[in-house]
């Protein structure tokens, strides 16, 4: 075999390592946003008892864990990332009881539960914040971040709210401004308070004795601002006109996460994945500095750079390669296609009629490259982005910038069951309007149909499974996205599984001289068992195929 020495991903197994305790790395996470998975009481919301009767569809899905969008109650101003009562269920959602009938229904059947934890602020709501609202000297003004006004009572400094506007809001009857980095019903925690932090810290421990198996952790790198308050620098770069140096990504953010490793780590089996909030096109060593050294810090860190690239070989394979080049040693990568806040990957990826086909190289990729894959609900039966008119628009950031950006609503459509009434997603007045093509795209048929794109998730998805190679190989590149063609090995001991994915419309030759016996595993266009003697062959336009190495010719 000729050797090609090209850059791999091959971060050793960790010691002592065994597959119940690491199955965060090895396994496979799905997305539920709640208000639109699965309605049981016909009040057109999502809830938890419509997760508990979706668990079969999900276990024949084989995904190993469930990230639930935010559950805990709250006023609902950024549908549930400001959160009100911790310890508590939303009763749209449900309550107490449900959740923990969710926890044991899905250990049943061998799927773990995540939780969203939204602890860079609060609701304004949160009796936190009212008392610390209060006065000056109220015990838990600490708790958030107060300052007093600059000149003629203007805001502290120029740091800017996601969504617009200043993130300091004037507090008249406590005589000073608040932060916050997103709505100013969302005021900003202060994580430097020792007290507050152990409120998070116990928080964090009520759910791990109640059995979750993890948290997604919200915006992890703004947990820690800028002593001083220093005004962010200018910045020619449009967002803002800001270098974002003071008000987020601060050095000593990585201590509340090497504390927090430590109470996890009393827990077995559990982990964190850390939503590193960064602007396109994504920062993949910011995002790997939250795994620490690998192993003292969170589990898993999202990096945006695949979420913000469009359908462009070359283009994906530079920002998976970065991300790889990046992950400590000891550390983990996660792969992540779409989420709630971003536009679904099928309808980024463009493509019109082709947009299906793509879908499968897509997904090829996500469940074939190293490192743990997150599945947004929907994307496994190539949902779109909905179409809305500005009266559907329910999220404040649609509602604040339409028509420029209609927000994350056109993500976040309820699932597509059937093509009965509102896809078989409730019986009620559907919250928010479904994607027009339910009728083509939604489970039952798609179930039905052997060829279909959920077939499609579910043969790969157990091909990873019983791949060493895939799930825990190293990553080896070979073509890397030049002429629309990423190709590249995963290798474990002595598995070899070779996989090819053509970006492009057109048909191409692979004339790669590995000599040996080669054998397609799955593929979108060569017949299963087809043999090579050589990786040398011809490839149709969006062509996915995965190949194994039986041995020496
Ligand atoms: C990131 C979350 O993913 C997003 O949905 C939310 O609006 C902001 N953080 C604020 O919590």
């Amino acid at each position: 075999m000729k050797k090609i020495i090209h850059r791999s991903h091959n971060s050793k197994p960790l010691k002592n390592e065994d597959k119940k305790s690491v199955w965060w790395k090895y396994g496979i996470i799905y997305q539920i946003y709640p208000r639109s998975f699965y309605d049981s009481n016909g009040d057109g919301v999502g809830d938890i008892q419509g997760i508990i009767q979706k668990l079969d569809y999900l276990s024949e899905l084989s995904i190993d864990a469930i990230w639930l969008s935010p559950v805990n109650t709250s006023p609902m101003y950024d549908f549930g990332y400001d959160i009100l009562d911790y310890r508590e269920i939303d009763p749209i959602f449900g309550n107490l009881n449900d959740f923990h009938q969710l926890i044991e229904g899905a250990h049943k059947k061998n799927i773990r539960i995540i939780m969203d934890m939204v602890m860079n602020h609060t609701s304004h709501l949160h009796p936190w914040f009212i008392e610390s609202r209060k006065s000056a000297n109220s015990p838990k003004r600490g708790w958030y971040i107060w300052a007093d006004p600059g000149r003629n009572k203007r805001p502290p400094n120029n740091w800017r709210s996601a969504f617009g506007g200043s993130a300091w809001e004037w507090d008249e009857k406590s005589g000073q401004y608040y932060l916050h980095s997103f709505l100013k019903q969302q005021p900003d925690v202060n994580w430097r308070n020792e007290e507050l932090k152990a409120a998070m810290f116990d928080i964090i421990k009520y759910w791990l004795n109640a059995g979750v198996d993890g948290f997604r952790l919200d915006v992890v790198n703004w947990f820690i601002k800028d002593r001083h308050l220093r005004n962010n620098p200018f910045s020619l770069i449009p967002h803002h006109f800001q270098k974002l140096r003071y008000d987020r990504n601060r050095k000593s953010v990585h201590k509340i996460f090497r504390e927090l490793r430590t109470v996890m780590n009393s827990y077995p089996e559990r982990m964190t994945v850390g939503e590193v909030f960064t602007m396109p096109p994504g920062d993949p060593s910011l995002s790997a500095s939250y795994l620490g050294k690998g192993d003292d810090e969170l589990h898993l860190a999202f990096d945006f750079s695949l979420m913000y690239r469009f359908w462009s070989a070359r283009q994906i394979y530079k920002c998976i390669s970065r991300w790889y080049s990046h992950i400590p040693e000891r550390g983990w990568p996660c792969n992540v296609l779409s989420n709630h806040d971003q536009p679904r990957s099928i309808t980024r990826f463009g493509g019109g009629n082709e947009s299906k086909k793509r879908a499968r190289v897509a997904a090829m990729l996500l469940l074939t490259l190293k490192g743990t894959p997150f599945i947004y609900y929907g994307e496994e039966i190539g949902m779109k982005n909905t179409k809305l008119k500005k009266k559907d628009i329910k999220d404040p950031v649609g509602r604040l910038y339409w028509p420029l950006y209609t927000g994350r609503d056109p993500a976040r459509s309820p699932m597509q069951w059937s093509d009965e009434t509102n896809a078989g997603f409730t019986k009620g007045d559907i919250w928010l309007p479904l994607c027009n093509d339910y009728k083509e795209t939604n489970v039952r048929k798609e179930s039905e149909d052997t060829y279909s794109l959920l077939n499609f998730y579910k043969r790969l998805i157990k091909l990873r499974k019983e791949h060493k190679a895939l799930y825990m190989g190293s990553w080896e590149p070979v073509l890397k996205g030049y002429d629309g063609i990423i190709a590249y090995f995963r290798k474990f001991q002595d598995e070899t599984i070779f996989i090819v994915l053509n970006f492009s419309n057109k048909r191409k030759k692979v004339q790669l001289h590995y000599r040996g016996q080669w054998k397609v595993l799955f593929s979108t266009h060569k017949f299963i068992h087809e043999h090579f003697i050589e990786l040398s062959f011809k490839i149709s336009p969006y062509e996915a195929t995965m190949i194994k190495r039986l041995g020496d010719l």
